[in-house]
């Protein structure tokens, strides 16, 4: 049974579909400990689940690297095989990838290599591309740069807003990021600094 922490900063929908998968006994992961960098809206999907949550909030801290060493050890007190951010929207400092990748990814909302960053959905629709997606990779020092587990294309249709698209990339995200886990749960996804699936 993978046990995983869950890292939230917004309204946690990735989280919730993670929380529905594992309510089921055949899923092989659990959610041990949601955490977030602010009183996040999806940490009310972590206490409707009786989920543990904590949250450990940059300005309390003088610099980002000791908001990432409590942060560290806030996910290290739960000893989990996996973190998964979802939707976490910081950067992650060096001691925190160091100490927890490859047993730490996220979920991005483009086909990486393109549109790494904080707007992929908004720099899709600028670049005016007919097709966008949804990556889960890696997490490594870099911006979105960590080696690619598994993605999917999500069709950009005229007229789309930023919102509308974003809607229908996490429409797809949640159920790759649930299939993803799954398959890391049961090795079919290796999870090595070079990323290789069975
Ligand atoms: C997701 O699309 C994630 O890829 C991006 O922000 C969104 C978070 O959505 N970084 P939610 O909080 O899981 O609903």
């Amino acid at each position: 049974m993978l046990s995983i922490v869950v890292l939230i900063s917004g309204g946690g929908s990735n989280l919730r579909a993670l929380l529905e998968a594992a309510a089921d006994a055949e899923y092989p992961a659990r959610i041990v400990a949601v955490g977030s960098d602010n009183d996040a809206p999806g940490l009310e999907y972590a206490e409707a689940f009786g989920i543990p949550s904590f949250t450990v909030v940059p300005t309390a801290f003088a610099d980002r690297a000791s908001w990432g060493d409590e942060l560290l050890a806030q996910v290290e007190s739960w000893s989990p095989d996996l973190v998964v951010c979802a939707g976490f929207m910081r950067i992650l400092p060096p001691r925190f990838v160091a100490a927890l990748s490859p047993n730490l990814i996220n979920t991005h909302p483009a086909l990486l290599p393109a549109f790494p960053g904080a707007h992929a959905v908004r720099d899709a629709l600028a670049a005016g591309v007919a097709e966008t997606g949804v990556t889960v990779h890696i997490v490594d020092e870099g911006v979105d740069t960590g080696p690619i587990l598994v993605q999917r294309v999500v069709p950009v249709l005229e007229g789309d807003t930023e919102f509308e698209l974003h809607e229908r990339i996490k429409t797809v995200e949640r159920d790759l990021l649930v299939q993803a886990v799954l398959d890391i749960a049961n090795n079919r996804i290796a999870l090595t600094s070079r990323a290789s699936s069975a």
